[in-house]
């Protein structure tokens, strides 16, 4: 027979089983005794009846501690007022072992000490929920790519040079020269494009960001899609429908945890496309509407995302950003050279910035120029020049971040919560 998961219960019904998992907690009223058991795929109750048991089976209760690891057999029962709907009556309980003094308990603990014990904290009921939306969320974006003619070529994680300014580079020593953690994999997503059309890469960037925001890690992961003969809004396109299928995947497929983290569900419903579009231009007005400063040219801040972002409802869209406060590699808008022909996406209700992206700049001397002006050495980007050499197109792309996007899907309050074990400027254990 196949192994018994919690989340399959309902295909078990009346049979014997044997759970194989951890005691999240219990309660006794006497007669009854009632186990909480989690196995990693769920929560399920397990109850035993003075009387209808060996008098071993029930005394052993008060000995089983929050944590040990048990394997409990007995029948799999229908039980409307069981959480998630079954129940288990116990027969038999193997104590695999018995835990002592786990330092997460019932009671309420601050967030700086259930940091420190990140790798307990992980089987609480919230953290299990976050962390499924999360894989559910990453599964999401490789089955929409995959699906729309996206081939994954993975980008490196050492590199020798900067793709998003040389101010958050984490430097390493690779064998006697200066290498550095990527900060992103889109240089190198340019060259695959033009091999392979439409691609993308997914993995860990690192930047030393100094802010400690509610929205910085150290180290996060990005899914960058880079597409060839594609401009701005063939990219913001594509960031509207990835967007959209990953909130229809996780109602679909997640939304008990949805419901577990109390998230309006039905707030992300609603959401429906078009999202909105505004330039750069339009998004300082409401930023200043909203009593918040910012001069023309400078990007937003973690104040003026939070303002622009509370007054809407669905994600939407801010083009065309001042080239000053933007990346070397950014196509000048034709119309307006003072602008990049660039997007963000951002999410609703106060959380900003999930998406960076746009137009890659595909003239060769421009692009020399470019990196004269951002101070870099041309030397290390040769090899990004020859893309330019050698048939270059109009391409363009971006990177979505998923703890920020996990962030407001999940409604959280800070992004270390988003991702298993969270990289800040204050935090590198466990
Ligand atoms: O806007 P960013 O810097 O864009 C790029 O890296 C482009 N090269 C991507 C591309 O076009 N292929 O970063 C992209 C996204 C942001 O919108 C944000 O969601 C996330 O990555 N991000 C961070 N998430 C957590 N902590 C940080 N310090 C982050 N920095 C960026
Ligand atoms: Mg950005």
């Amino acid at each position: 027979m196949d192994h018994f998961y919690i989340e399959r219960a309902k295909e078990f019904v009346g049979k014997e089983v044997t759970l194989r998992g951890w005691l999240y907690n219990k309660r006794d009223s006497g007669r009854v005794k009632f186990l909480l058991l989690r196995d990693g795929t769920g929560i399920m109750q397990a109850v035993m009846v003075k009387g209808e048991v060996g008098d071993a089976l029930f005394d052993g209760f008060d000995a089983l501690t929050q944590e040990s690891s048990l394997m409990v057999s007995g029948k799999v029962r229908e039980e409307k007022r069981s959480p998630g709907g079954y129940e288990l009556s116990i027969k038999g309980i193997e104590v695999v072992q018995l835990s002592h003094d786990y330092p997460i308990t019932p009671k309420e603990h601050g967030v700086g000490f259930l940091m420190d014990h990140r790798h307990l904290w992980l089987r609480s009921k919230r953290q299990h929920a976050i962390m499924r939306i999360r894989a559910e969320i990453i599964q999401a974006c490789q089955d929409y790519l995959n699906g729309n003619g996206f081939t994954l070529i993975d980008a490196p994680i050492f590199t020798p040079s900067a793709c998003e300014g040389t101010t958050t580079l984490f430097g390493v020593d690779y064998f006697g020269r200066k290498a550095y953690l990527t900060q992103s994999g889109q240089l190198y997503n340019e060259a695959a494009a033009m091999a392979f059309g439409k691609v993308y890469c997914f993995g860990p960037s690192f930047r030393a960001e100094k802010a400690k925001t509610r929205r910085h890690l150290t180290e996060f992961w990005q899914v960058e899609p880079e597409m060839a003969y594609a401009g701005l809004n063939e990219t913001i396109e594509v960031c509207q429908d990835l967007l959209l299928f990953i909130l229809r995947r996780v109602l679909e497929r997640r939304r008990e945890e949805l419901e577990r983290l109390e998230r309006d569900v039905g707030f992300l419903e609603r959401i429906k496309p078009p999202f909105p579009r505004i330039s750069y231009d339009q998004a300082l007005k409401i930023i200043k509407e909203e009593g918040e400063e910012l001069q023309w040219g400078e990007d937003f801040g973690a104040p003026q995302e939070t303002a622009l972002s509370q007054r809407f409802d669905t994600p939407f869209f801010v083009h065309r950003y001042p080239t000053q406060c933007k990346a070397f590699y950014m196509k000048r808008d034709e119309k307006d050279p003072r602008l990049a022909l660039c997007v963000d996406g951002l999410a609703p209700e106060g959380y900003g910035e999930i998406i960076g992206g746009g137009e890659r700049e595909d003239d060769l001397q421009v692009l020399k120029q470019r990196i004269k002006e951002y101070d870099l050495p041309e030397e290390d980007f040769q090899w990004y020049l020859d893309l330019r050499r050698f048939g270059s197109v109009s391409h363009s792309g971006f990177g979505l971040g998923i703890e920020r996007t996990v962030a407001w899907i999940c409604k959280l309050s800070h992004v270390r919560e988003a991702i298993p074990f969270p990289r800040m400027l204050d935090r590198i254990k466990p």
